[in-house]
């Protein structure tokens, strides 16, 4: 350990290593180069952009970006201080989302498609949605919330959507009006939405009867219902509730329409036809959306990001990072309810007036080809999905892509780190050795890429996300603020130096939440309204190689990360302790060849409670009630007591460990260190009989649980 980290500071378990300094160990990689056929048509191949966005010409670099939008009045102000941490960029600015998303393409491409819709059910017809069509929907629902609502701008909606065409509609139709929109998840459950409702003060869910998963019409419209619930515990009061209907005229849901609360959106829609709504032009710094992200304290944080500065980054990263050109037909996997697809479905990709294609069930279903046979069926030119995804679609159909006529020039990889491996399969198999990849870095709360080769100009290394994208900044600092080198072979706290357009504004009411949690730490003067004062702390521990290309290990804090969801371990055990014999909970990961992780539980009893399969299962059923059955654990272990430190924190990396057959390390300082041997032997014992020993997990999968826990 260098003299740097023994200055960190040392833990209660008396170990002087944080979890960002304990770096992965992969192998340094090979570079691969980009097709030159690649290089020919992209968008970004001038080496210039470089000098064009370097620090010299910041924050005004940005305005190329801001150029790239249709404006209704241009900002005076690229970039203000003023308030720091609380940037706002291109003020003065007025521009309408919807409008550039829509009409402005409309003169040369009405007819174009902008949204081809995929439905699981592979004999139901694809939709395809021209741009006229599109704004015809969005007018239509638009005028709809108008008339049948009393949203105003500046008011929030919360949508609980499926990947449907009638979400980004929705979404749209939003930003028409300059009401602010919160997607949740349409996989989380009815009280997390609830959740999210209450925290946002919604007045209005959005949500849909049913959709298709996995080859089932799943009954959605039952957890508008709780979720209206759960907000009136909390003091939020639902008034309408708008029910889209996946087949219209039939309805997908046992759960009764509630008179006067629930309405059927295609009946109301009768009362809209044709009618046009005329964009609402809004401030650059309005908020467009609200997107929550999970954290391991306390409630998820609702991200709020802005119109001008949000719109104008991820469209900028779009043309540049996605390569995107309008001719393209373009294939993000993702789903509208994260931030990826809000970025990389919706606003980017529509900005610059392509062809975004939706999908809306199982990559899976109902085999491990069906996207490549929709990327044959539809000429997909640039795909993009995530590694869990990629993991599974090898697994299941390692020689599937290679039996379809499909040819893509451009692929994406985001949420996790990507093992190399299983990039090579991707680059190889999936792309057929002739796509260009790019593994980008970034986070709810940042709109768009902060890490990626730009895809003509630098080579590729599997395993590490590449440079900073232009006109970001980034530094590795360790525990005391001192940088940490390229080469070291040290991993510390990524952070970005400067603000860039696509950042969050703040957290939906907890301002002070949010300078603290992202800001606090490396301030170097909290009255400063110079922003080299506030590097922003991602709160990911990276490592940076002697070429300057970025390795991310991950959250520094402790998050389970199941098939790229985030899950706070504290929701996890918050959702446990709701069960009354629940006297402790813990959340741990562990090793899932498929999902990266999955969640194993460990509770411990009130006195006098008798251990039972039945409080086992109640506890699996209220994490699926409370977060969603992404959620639901491996396995629920009923233990007599927590390993503890002795100030009474519970050490989850030794039962990591534990359920990972990897050691606990050290614990002789602990409280109770008896109690281990008691819980590994039940619980390893257990996991044998069962035939659930894990098989020797690679060194970086040790890392990973050995590091999971040291925040605390
Ligand atoms: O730890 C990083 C990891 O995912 C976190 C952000 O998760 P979320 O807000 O859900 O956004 C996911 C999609 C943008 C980051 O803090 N992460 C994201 N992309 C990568 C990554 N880790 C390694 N490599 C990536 N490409």
């Amino acid at each position: 350990m260098s003299p740097k980290n023994a200055k960190g500071p040392v833990d209660l378990e008396g170990t002087a290593a944080t979890e960002a300094q304990i770096a992965v160990h992969w192998r340094e990689e090979g570079y691969f180069y980009p097709p030159a056929k690649f290089i020919g048509q992209a968008n970004a191949s001038d080496p210039g952009i470089f000098d064009r966005f370097s620090e010299k010409n910041y924050p005004e670099c940005f305005n190329e970006y801001a150029d790239l939008l249709s404006w209704d009045q241009y900002w005076h102000t690229t970039l203000d201080t003023s308030n720091a941490p609380f940037w706002k960029w291109f003020v003065g600015g007025k521009l309408n989302a919807s409008y550039n998303c829509v009409d402005r393409h409309l003169a040369k491409d009405r007819n174009k498609p902008a949204i081809i819709w995929v439905p699981e059910p592979e004999d139901a017809d694809t939709q395809v949605i021209t741009y006229q069509e599109l704004y015809m929907r969005i007018n239509e629902f638009a005028a709809l919330l108008n008339g049948f609502t009393d949203l105003r701008t500046g008011d929030v909606a919360t949508f609980h959507m499926p990947m449907v065409p009638e979400l980004p509609v929705a979404m749209l139709a939003c930003a028409r009006l300059g009401i602010i929109h919160s997607q949740v998840f349409g996989g989380f459950s009815g009280a997390a939405c609830g959740g999210r409702i209450a925290d946002s003060k919604s007045r209005v869910l959005i949500t849909m009867d049913g959709y298709y998963r996995n080859g089932e019409l799943v009954d959605h419209k039952v957890k508008a219902d709780e979720a209206v619930a759960r907000a009136l515990e909390e003091g939020v009061v639902v008034e309408k509730v708008l029910v889209f209907r996946r087949r219209p005229g039939e309805y997908a849901s046992q759960s009764p329409m509630v008179p006067g609360r629930d309405f059927f959106v295609d009946e109301l829609m009768a009362d809209y036809r044709g009618q046009i709504v005329e964009p609402v032009s809004m401030p650059a710094e309005a908020p467009l959306f609200i997107m929550y992200s999970s954290g391991t304290t306390g409630r998820p944080k609702g991200c709020q990001h802005s119109t001008g500065g949000y719109l104008a980054y991820v469209t900028g990263t779009s043309k540049y990072y996605q390569d995107i050109h309008p001719e393209d037909t373009y294939w993000c996997a993702a789903d509208i309810g994260w931030i990826t697809g809000h970025s990389y479905i919706v606003y980017g990709p529509l900005s610059l007036g392509t062809t975004s294609v939706m999908y809306e069930g199982l990559p899976t279903y109902p085999d491990a080809g069906r996207p490549w046979r929709i990327a044959e069926r539809l000429g997909v030119t640039t795909f993009h999905t995530a590694p869990t995804t990629i993991r599974m679609l090898r697994k299941l159909g390692p020689d599937e892509p290679a039996k379809y006529n499909y040819h893509f020039k451009h692929m994406t990889t985001v949420g996790e780190p990507i093992e190399p491996d299983v990039w090579r399969w991707y680059h190889d198999v999936v792309g057929k050795g002739d796509a260009v990849i790019v593994d980008t870095w970034w986070q709810t709360e940042n709109g768009g890429f902060l890490g990626s080769t730009l895809p003509a100009l630098h080579p590729m290394k599997p395993g590490s996300c590449g440079p900073a994208v232009i006109g970001i900044f980034p530094e590795i600092l360790d525990e005391n603020g001192d940088k940490v080198d390229a080469g070291s072979g040290i991993a510390g706290n990524i952070c970005i130096r400067n603000p860039w357009p696509g950042i969050f504004q703040t957290i939906w009411g907890d301002p002070d939440r949010f300078v603290k949690t992202y800001y606090e730490k490396y301030n170097k003067d909290p009255k400063s309204t110079d922003w080299r004062d506030w590097p922003y702390f991602a709160n990911d521990g990276a490592m940076q190689a002697g070429d300057g290309y970025y390795r991310i290990l991950g959250r520094v804090d402790d998050v389970i990360n199941v098939s790229g969801h985030r899950l706070g371990t504290k929701e996890l055990e918050s959702a446990c302790l709701m069960v009354e014999e629940v006297a402790e909970a813990a959340a741990v990961p562990v090793v899932d060849q498929v999902r990266g992780h999955a969640v194993e539980m460990y509770i411990s009893l009130k006195p006098g409670v008798e251990a039972s399969p039945a409080i086992q299962n109640k506890v699996s059923q209220m994490i699926e009630t409370e977060i969603g059955k992404i959620a639901r654990p491996k396995n629920v272990w009923i233990v007599s007591d927590m390993p503890k430190t002795r100030s009474g924190k519970i050490m989850r990396r030794v039962i990591a460990g534990i359920s990972n057959f990897t050691d606990v390390g050290d614990i002789t300082t602990l409280a109770n260190p008896d109690v281990v041997n008691d819980i590994r032997h039940f619980v390893q014992s257990e996991k044998v009989a069962h035939g659930d020993e894990p098989r020797e997990l690679t060194e970086e999968e040790l890392k990973a649980v050995k590091s999971f826990g040291h925040a605390e």
